[in-house]
């Protein structure tokens, strides 16, 4: 299969140097990518900003901000049969992104910021016979979360990973997840590292691929 990742978090620029960001690594997205590629199947990584090499066998395209990977994504889809969302998306960037840095004493004390584009939502109408799998970060009880998203954004599946844990979610190298698929009772799987994560994950786009 042609399997489209994106991974990392996304940077939202104030100035040249200061910006709006998250937590994320790319570890989870990477692993994803890497997975596939060892399953052979021909991968596209769109990435945040990060500091992972490339999995062996990836293409992987480089952007900064949530409108560049939505741009990114959007070209990628077009060849690609299935998509997976790992990135952590800025919800947020701020309204002005100045060309010079500002001299910190003319910094306004309030940044005023608008919404970014959600990329699953807007790439939805062209989801077509495609696989498409979010994640979703929550803290607590992530299942009424995640089903909402996975109807709210037309997945297949979603997997949720509570972020609030000291060996899952942002920046470790492992996970625990649960797997909600459109119409299967919810799949929890016990803590793995990221790489066994991204298997069970293509593991499950294989099996949704030839039904
Ligand atoms: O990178 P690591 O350090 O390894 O951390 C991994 C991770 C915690 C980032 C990863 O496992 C994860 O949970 N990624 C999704 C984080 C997130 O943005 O979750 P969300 O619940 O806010 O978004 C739900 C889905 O919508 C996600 O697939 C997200 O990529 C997508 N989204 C979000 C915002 C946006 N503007 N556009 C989107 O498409």
């Amino acid at each position: 299969m042609k399997i489209l990742v994106t991974a990392g978090p996304t940077r939202e620029h104030l100035d040249p140097v200061r910006f709006l960001s998250n937590r994320s690594t790319g570890r989870m997205g990477f692993a994803a990518a890497a997975a596939a590629a060892e399953r052979g199947h021909e991968v596209t990584l769109v990435t945040g900003p990060v500091a992972l090499d490339t999995p062996a066998g990836v293409r992987r395209v480089d952007v900064v901000n949530a409108r560049e990977m939505l741009e990114a994504t959007r070209r990628g889809l077009a060849g690609n049969e299935a998509l997976v969302m790992a990135a952590a998306v800025a919800d947020w960037r701020p309204k002005v992104c100045e060309a010079v840095k500002v001299k910190k004493s003319a910094m306004l004390p309030v940044i005023e910021i608008e919404p970014n584009p959600d990329i699953l939502k807007t790439l939805l109408p062209l989801k077509g016979e495609r696989v498409f799998v979010g994640f979703a970060a929550e803290t607590g009880d992530p299942a009424a979360e995640a089903r909402r998203k996975l109807y709210e954004k037309g997945l297949d599946l979603i997997v949720a990973n509570d972020v609030s844990l000291p060996d899952a979610g942002f920046a470790v190298e492992t996970n625990r997840v649960t797997l909600f698929g459109r119409d299967a009772e919810p799949v929890t799987l016990p803590l793995l590292s990221k790489l066994e994560v991204g298997r069970a994950l293509i593991a499950w786009i294989e099996g949704k691929a030839k039904r």
